[in-house]
């Protein structure tokens, strides 16, 4: 994190207010993207900016784009249409851990690093941020699934990304790892400050975990609104809860009262 972002998210957080990124500059400018499959338009001319520092959660019915937004914004795809600044220094952990199960877990975290940069020495000092140092020298299939997300997110962070892209990272997770996980990620994301971008279907998570978040409807950004709860945050509570019936709102689930 730049020292300058760092103070600011400091002085922010010492508020407990939630933080307003309108000054932070820009990491990702996306215009008028479209993707179309088969005929079908699954992107169609979508705008998104996302800040330094921001975490930026993404919400959508199944189908709706999700993946193939981020899978556009990591370079792994391209836009029929539009297109999409972003950072060179970016990575993204997907659902599953995609661990090289040949390659002990230090060796998976620095994978593809340049060679000077591949010492084990930083391997596990990404380890360690993950809590799982003690497993430098695992094989991947000895692992817990947790252990081996951790180790995909160890990679992830190795790189020092600008932007962080999360598709579904817990997903695969039992409930008590899952909450385990986001506070992980909530606290790396505050230390390292990248812009992040997660793709959940749960909408607790999105609200527990980030400044903003996104409804994609149609093709595009249908729904955008800021998080108005400070750090750390706990389910349940007025404001929680009004957020939470208005997104389910937005992703067409009806509300029983
Ligand atoms: N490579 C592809 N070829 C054809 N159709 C695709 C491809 N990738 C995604 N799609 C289609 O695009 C739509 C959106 O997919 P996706 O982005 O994976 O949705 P989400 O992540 O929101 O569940 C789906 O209908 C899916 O079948
Ligand atoms: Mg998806």
């Amino acid at each position: 994190m730049s020292t300058a972002l760092a103070c600011w998210r400091a002085a922010e957080d010492h508020a407990a207010q939630p933080l307003d990124f309108s000054r932070a500059p820009v990491a990702v400018r996306v215009a008028q993207v479209s993707r179309i499959f088969s005929g079908n338009s699954v992107l169609d001319r979508l705008d998104l900016t996302i800040r330094s520092g921001e975490f930026v959660a993404l919400l959508g019915a199944s189908g709706s784009g999700k993946t193939t937004l981020l899978r556009i914004l990591a370079g792994l795809d391209a836009p029929d249409g539009g297109e999409a600044g972003v950072p060179e220094a970016r990575t993204v952990v997907f659902q599953e851990p995609r661990l090289v199960q040949s390659k002990t877990v230090w060796k998976n975290v620095v994978i593809g690093l340049p060679r000077e940069q591949a010492s084990r020495a930083r391997a596990v000092a990404a380890l360690a941020e993950v809590g799982l140092d003690h497993r430098a020298d695992a094989w991947p299939a000895t692992l817990s699934g947790g252990e081996a997300q951790r180790a995909a997110l160890a990679r992830a962070l190795v790189r020092e990304p600008k932007l962080l892209l999360l598709d579904e990272p817990f997903a695969a997770l039992d409930a008590l790892t899952r909450l385990r996980m986001q506070r992980l990620i909530g606290d790396l994301c505050q230390t390292h400050g990248p812009a992040t971008l997660l793709v959940t279907h749960d909408v607790e998570e999105a609200i527990l975990l980030a400044d903003r978040i996104l409804v994609l409807q149609a093709g595009h950004i249908g729904f955008d609104t800021r998080v108005p709860l400070p750090h750390p945050r706990r389910a349940g509570g007025e404001a929680f809860d009004t957020l939470r019936d208005r997104l389910l709102a937005e992703l067409g689930v009806p509300q029983s009262e």
